[in-house]
């Protein structure tokens, strides 16, 4: 009669590790998705970079009419008074935000703006910025998302 050495993997106590050690595997690959997306949920996507002027060729808006300037992270808009640009960083922590219809809306902390950049719901802390812009001498318009001006300034429509 032949006699087997017990195999160790059928044991209870070689099982109870595995459960256990599948167990913990799964334990810690969850903790790691809910620190990844706690993370990201934390530090938003920004840049280190300083955005420079830039040209938006012969830009034609009818009045409320807007256009997203991807180059400069802004969005040009055109209202009764004017053409004005507005940074499409949040202020809350610098999410690039969404437009809506009205207004715009952030997709980290759900903060919403008017049509104005005015803040109206969620963290944001202050509106979006006004962005200086200007018509060249070729009826282009430049943004500059480096220089922030006051709410109020609207350009012209060139004739
Ligand atoms: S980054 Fe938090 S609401 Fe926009």
């Amino acid at each position: 009669m032949t006699t087997h050495p017990p195999n160790d993997s059928l044991r209870p106590t070689s099982r109870r590790r595995f459960l256990q050690w599948l167990i913990g595997g799964a334990l810690g690959l969850s903790a790691l998705a809910v620190a990844r997306a706690t993370g990201r949920f934390l530090t938003p996507p920004l840049t280190g970079e300083q955005p420079q002027p830039v040209t938006v060729p012969n830009p034609a808006l009818a009045v409320g009419g807007r256009l997203y300037v991807a180059e400069a992270r802004a969005y040009l808009l055109r209202d009764s008074g004017g053409y004005f640009a507005l940074s499409a960083v949040c202020t809350h922590l610098g999410c690039l935000v969404d437009e809506r219809n009205p207004g715009f809306q952030c997709p980290c902390h759900d903060s919403r703006y008017d049509d104005q950049g005015r803040n109206l719901t969620g963290p944001a802390p202050r509106p979006l910025d006004h962005l200086a812009i200007a018509w060249t001498h070729e009826g282009d318009l430049v943004i500059d998302p480096g220089l922030v001006v006051s709410a109020e300034e609207r350009l012209s429509p060139v004739s």
